[in-house]
């Protein structure tokens, strides 16, 4: 699929990537080789930047997959932050248990495995970030669990808002026409909703960030 820039941008802003630890740099490359989707170089470096401007001290992230993006979170939280995350795939979250493990940071890091629509509502405390990046057909109830569980003042950083460039695209694919079906749905209400600042920015595959007022 396309990105939602054209080749000569991303390759013009790739030049600029940073090295990153072996870890990080052996989760890109198993993600390329096995199809996990992970969230772009571009948008995880936006989301560490937005991460050192608030400090927050609860993160939820809402799909796991092998924990590229919560290890990266994990490593720019001050100390005494943490990060829950959600994945409800058995198997991608016997790798990310595995990358955990691996990257140090088992104490900054509580990985629940199910599904985040049953396990959402059992949670008590509020927080300060919720990053949302699970199967699309479930982002709008996602989002009403997250505005419950975001802190006002909180952040929520969503991922793929652009969707591939199909969100804005007369043709769509048939392949694709349901998933951007309900993406175009989901970007009415994340920017209508009465209690967020929201904005979508052209950042990897598209980033809805919302403040919550
Ligand atoms: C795009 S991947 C997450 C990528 C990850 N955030 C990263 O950037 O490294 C989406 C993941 O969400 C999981 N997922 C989808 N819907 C979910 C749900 N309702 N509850 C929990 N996990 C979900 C999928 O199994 C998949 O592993």
């Amino acid at each position: 699929m396309p990105g939602i820039l054209y080749p000569t941008q991303i390759k013009y802003l790739k030049q600029f990537k940073k090295d990153e630890d072996p870890l990080i740099t052996e989760m890109e490359q198993y993600a390329k080789e096995h199809n996990v989707p992970i969230l772009s170089w571009h948008s995880a470096a936006f989301l560490e930047q937005v991460i050192s401007m608030i400090n927050p001290k609860r993160v939820l992230e809402i799909g796991t997959a092998i924990a590229y993006s919560t290890i990266r979170i994990a490593k720019v939280l001050k100390k005494k932050s943490v990060i829950h995350t959600i994945e409800m795939s058995e198997d991608n979250a016997i790798i990310a248990k595995e990358n955990i493990e691996k990257s140090g940071l088992v104490d900054k890091i509580d990985l629940k495995i199910g599904n985040a629509l049953s396990i959402m509502p059992q949670l008590q405390k509020k927080y300060d970030l919720i990053f949302l990046d699970a199967d699309k057909e479930d982002y709008k109830r996602l989002f009403d669990y997250s505005m419950i569980l975001l802190k006002r003042g909180g952040v929520i950083f969503v991922d793929n808002l652009l969707w591939h460039g199909l969100a804005a695209t007369k043709k769509v694919p048939k392949e694709y026409k349901i998933s951007t079906k309900f993406i175009r749905e989901f970007n009415k209400v994340f920017m209508n909703q009465p209690n967020l600042t929201s904005t979508i920015l052209p950042i990897g595959d598209g980033i809805g960030l919302g403040i919550k007022k």
